[in-house]
């Protein structure tokens, strides 16, 4: 039942979003699991959008450069994935700036396999970077806050 509603959903995503959000489509270059990840991305998607202003979590290339930078190789970016969406804990998260900012993220157990799909989706995706999300962080976070330096020098080396 609750498989069937989180299908339905990324089945809609899909027809609504799919001109838009895949329409640069190399599916070509993702592995099998990154396929069957991919198709049930919306959900992560609902939040991890880097055009929601206000933000609802924070856009997913900065959380895959987060964590390729944490974890020399893939099965290791996978495992940390899969276990902080099934039981998010302050412990467990990298970013510790979006926990301040959002709140921690709700658990969302959805399976190992499935997670793990979708987290081998994260690690082959190349995200654009989220210009847009940083041009708002830039203009909404006054002062010279570390967050704020980094954004920054995110923004003049991707989006200039
Ligand atoms: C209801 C909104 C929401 C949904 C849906 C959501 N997230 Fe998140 N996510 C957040 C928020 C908020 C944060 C930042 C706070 C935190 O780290 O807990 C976050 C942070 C993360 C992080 C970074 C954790 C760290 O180490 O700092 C990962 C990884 C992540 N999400 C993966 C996912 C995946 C994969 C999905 C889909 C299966 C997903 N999220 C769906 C809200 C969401």
């Amino acid at each position: 039942m609750y498989r069937k509603s989180i299908g339905r959903l990324a089945l809609s995503s899909l027809l609504i979003g799919s001109s838009l959000i895949y329409a640069q489509d190399d599916q070509a270059s993702l592995s099998e699991s990154a396929i069957q990840g991919k198709a049930v991305f919306a959900v992560c998607q609902s939040c991890h959008d880097a055009s929601l202003n206000p933000p609802k979590a924070p856009p997913m290339y900065g959380v895959q450069r987060r964590y390729q930078r944490q974890y020399e190789n893939q099965q290791a970016f996978v495992d940390a994935i899969v276990q902080f969406v099934s039981q998010p804990t302050e412990d467990r998260a990298l970013m510790k700036h979006p926990i301040k900012k959002l709140g921690l993220m709700p658990a969302l157990p959805l399976g190992d396999d499935m997670l793990s799909n979708i987290a081998t989706y994260i690690y082959e995706e190349n995200f654009e970077p989220p210009c847009d999300h940083w041009a708002n962080a830039i203009s909404s976070e006054k002062g010279k806050g570390k967050h704020r330096k980094q954004v920054q020098s995110s923004f003049n080396e991707l989006c200039k």
